[in-house]
């Protein structure tokens, strides 16, 4: 039996207090990770807040995480205790539907989110079904790799799921934890990057993150004469923007994929689809295939995210700064 230590709140919008639970035994095919760090996704304010209306309390945040495995069930067999491993969003899959079959865990009706039901790791131990848990290559830095595992995750999905080529105009709106992360991944693919940000100072900062030029993205007349440039636009923001305008800068062909969580029906003109053959999408994350994949090219590429660093009994205070708008690109929680 093991105990953990973790934060957590009783209430919509509560204080992360420290709060303990039992592990229980271990399943066979499930891994027990020592936290060593967890990055702060802008999903576990959401999810604090209740404001997708599925928060379970108490609530356990956290689902960036980065540890070392200190106990494996007995079907295990890829990973090892002393295995240095990040855990994202998706803590577990069915393993048997279609999706799951043909390698779209990440779409199983039935996976089970880190932080949804279940405790997440803004603790010291957090356990996961081994499938879902990635090794960490020994290139990138553990206390700061954490946000790669659902910031990183979710931005370079579509490049995957899209067969971005390389030749392509990519822009990113809302340069935060996931945008920044967009910047550096897309940049590395070798894209030409635009960043979309209402940030003055980030106008200058997106620069050296990876962006070629940057648009003010509360600008309606910058908006308007970026028409017809862009393959693809990837949107962080989770309030509603003029997504019209947006479709303009696409390119016949061009995709606006929403990655943040805006919670408003979307108003968007279909003629300007139609002509243009415009698609609109969105995806969570991405499969345990693609997580190693992102993590590689990470590696390779040495993207790193932009971090700040708070111990993890400063937790609220790092809500705080991530919900202040100010953090960056992304807040990370470590034991010291
Ligand atoms: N689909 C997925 O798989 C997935 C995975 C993780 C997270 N998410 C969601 O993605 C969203 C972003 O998460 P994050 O962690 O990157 O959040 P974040 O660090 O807070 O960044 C969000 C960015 O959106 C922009 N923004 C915020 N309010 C705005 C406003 N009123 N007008 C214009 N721009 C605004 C800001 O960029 P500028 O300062 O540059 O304007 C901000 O930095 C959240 O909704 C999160 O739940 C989705
Ligand atoms: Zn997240
Ligand atoms: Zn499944």
């Amino acid at each position: 039996m093991s105990t953990v230590h973790a934060y957590a709140a009783t209430e919509a919008n509560g204080i992360l207090k420290p709060f303990e639970y039992e592990l229980g035994s271990i399943g066979p095919q499930e891994v027990d990770i020592a936290v060593e760090s967890c990055g702060i996704c802008h999903s576990d304010l959401s999810m604090l807040q209740d404001a997708w209306g599925m928060t379970q309390f108490p609530f356990v945040p956290g689902h960036e995480v980065i540890g070392k495995v200190f106990a494996v069930g007995e079907h295990v067999s890829h990973l090892a205790i002393g295995d240095r491993v990040g855990l994202g969003w998706h803590s577990g899959y069915c393993m048997t539907c279609d999706q799951c079959l043909e390698g779209h865990h990440n779409l199983c009706s039935t996976a089970e989110p880190t932080i949804v039901g279940r405790h997440g790791g803004f603790a010291d131990k957090v356990r996961a079904q081994a499938a879902s848990v990635a090794k960490l290559p020994d290139e990138l830095d553990p206390k700061k790799a954490g946000p790669l595992l659902c910031g990183g995750m979710a931005v370079f999905n579509p490049l995957v799921q899209y067969d971005m080529s390389p030749t392509g105009n990519v822009g990113v709106i809302g340069i935060g934890g996931l945008g920044h992360l967009a910047l550096k991944f897309a940049d590395a693919w070798g894209c030409h990057m635009t960043a979309f940000t209402s940030s003055g100072l980030k106008q200058q900062e997106a620069l050296t993150l990876g962006a070629h030029e940057t648009i003010n993205s509360r600008d309606p007349d910058a908006i308007k004469a970026a028409a017809g440039r862009f393959d693809l636009l990837l949107s962080t923001v989770n309030v509603p923007l003029d997504w019209n305008a947006f479709l303009e800068t696409l390119k016949p062909r061009g995709r606006l994929h929403m990655l943040g969580a805006v919670t408003e029906p979307l108003d968007l003109n279909l003629i300007p689809m139609m002509f243009n053959q415009l698609s609109v999408g969105s995806s969570p994350v991405g499969s345990p295939a693609t997580i190693r994949k992102m993590l590689a090219f990470a590696a390779r590429h040495n993207i790193n995210p932009v971090t700040e660093h708070f111990s993890f009994d400063q937790v609220n205070d790092a809500m705080e700064r991530l919900q202040s708008g100010k953090a960056r690109y992304r807040i990370v929680l470590n034991h010291d």
